[in-house]
């Protein structure tokens, strides 16, 4: 039950506010939270004075963080490709089951036998796993629907997911994620279709909140992602783009032209490239998850993000083909094991750049007055125990503005 003033106080907490992508570290904090929203954030001995009936938690010194947002999923879909797994583990690779008709499109055809309940069934208990994890905020992407019908189908199941339960959903247009088997050698043909009728048709019905492609020799050229990504803009509605994640196509500089939210993955990444992202803002996505299913050996180039500014996120990538980790804390962990990251950049690339790439940085991500009362009291002291240990589930409480979840 809420007090009656809407007003919760969370007290003598150690506080990593990620206020500027930083621990930003409050030992004895405290939150204050009227209604939805936090409304102040300070030393616990300066609360100021509350309302009679706030409800008060001493935390006894655990750990408060934002509540963390996993900001690149393709969390709708049918089906599971585990026996291209064993295939892969016998030598091929992405690409040659890709070619061959299998990969993606795989996918596509269990999800377009997939009626709306059984994927809305499957899509929320994968949020569910998520949200147990502190996850309040998902992005989700259609893209194994590849047609009208069929992407709408997965964009209101995504959006459907938001209104089951405590979490809010950015949902993602992804319908250049490969050319469909009714366009096979005909790509261009295809992105008509997608430019013409499944954007603005998407976007009519407010399903849309980014525009996404997949950038790759097995995908789409840089011509065919300007042109989709042209129309996006007409229609007003921000970009993203799969990027430079087996090869380099210049992706992230052309995702960066558009003034893109994120550009994801980038193990291919550029210098060029890198100072395109810095100069729009647009945050570097990485996809630790992708990186270690596909067995790849050319990490993302950390360094070259850090020394030109690049803000930098970290997502599950969740999806039944390269990265089938529904963990945003493991994420977290690989981006550290694996990329070279930093505890605190990891925590920062799941709450403030995370949100940034969602184009919610101003809502959400850090814990300062006015943002939202997205948070998570976790069973640890201090940050690093979110990422240096794996296969647990630590929040004691998560807050979803400013109300109790679970
Ligand atoms: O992010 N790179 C393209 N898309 C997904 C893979 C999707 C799949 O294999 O089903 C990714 O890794
Ligand atoms: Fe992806």
């Amino acid at each position: 039950m809420s007090p009656a003033s809407g007003t919760r106080a969370i007290t003598n907490a150690t506080l990593a506010t990620c206020v500027g992508g930083r621990y930003g570290l409050l030992e004895r904090g405290a939150v204050a939270i009227a209604g939805e929203r936090i409304a102040w954030v300070g030393h616990s001995d300066a609360l100021p004075a509350l309302p009679r009936d706030t409800e008060r938690l001493d935390v006894a010194g655990a750990l408060v963080t934002p509540a963390l947002t996993d900001c690149h999923t393709h969390l709708v879909f049918a089906g599971s490709r585990a026996r291209e797994f064993e295939r892969r583990v016998e030598g091929a690779s992405y690409e040659d089951i890709a070619r061959a008709g299998g990969g993606i499109l795989a996918t596509v055809r269990a999800t377009r036998e997939a009626g709306e309940e059984a994927l809305l069934a499957l899509a929320v208990a994968r949020a569910r796993a998520l949200l147990a994890e502190g996850v309040t905020t998902i992005e989700v992407k259609s893209g194994y629907g590849l047609d009208l019908e069929n992407e709408l189908k997965l964009l209101r199941v995504a959006r459907r997911v938001g209104q089951s339960l405590p979490v809010t959903v950015h949902t993602t247009l992804l319908a250049a994620h490969t050319v469909p088997p009714e366009h096979a050698g005909r790509a261009d043909d295809y992105v008509d279709l997608v430019v013409e009728d499944i954007l603005p048709a998407a976007a009519a019905e407010g399903l849309v909140d980014s525009v996404d492609a997949f950038c790759e020799r097995i995908a789409f050229s840089p011509s065919q992602v300007r042109r989709i990504f042209e129309r996006a803009r007409q229609l007003g509605l921000p970009v993203r783009l799969h990027a430079e994640q087996l090869s380099d196509s210049r992706g992230a500089a052309l995702a960066a032209s558009f003034g893109a939210l994120s550009a994801d993955h980038l193990e291919h990444l550029h210098e060029d490239g890198a100072v395109a992202m810095a100069r729009a803002g647009t945050v570097a996505v990485l996809l630790p998850g992708a990186f270690f299913f596909l067995r790849e050996s050319r990490p993302p180039p950390v360094g070259l993000l850090r020394r030109h500014g690049v803000p930098i996120a970290v997502a599950s990538d969740f999806n039944p083909g390269s990265s089938p980790l529904l963990s945003l804390r493991l994420a977290m962990l690989m981006g550290c094991t694996l990329f070279g990251l930093t505890p605190a950049e990891a925590l920062a690339g799941v709450t403030v750049h995370a949100c940034t790439a969602l184009g919610l940085g101003a809502e959400r991500g850090t814990l300062e007055p006015g943002k939202l009362a997205d948070l998570v009291v976790w069973d640890a002291s201090h940050p690093a125990e979110l990422v240096a240990q794996f296969g647990t589930d630590r929040p004691r409480l998560i807050l979803r503005r400013g109300q109790p979840v679970g």
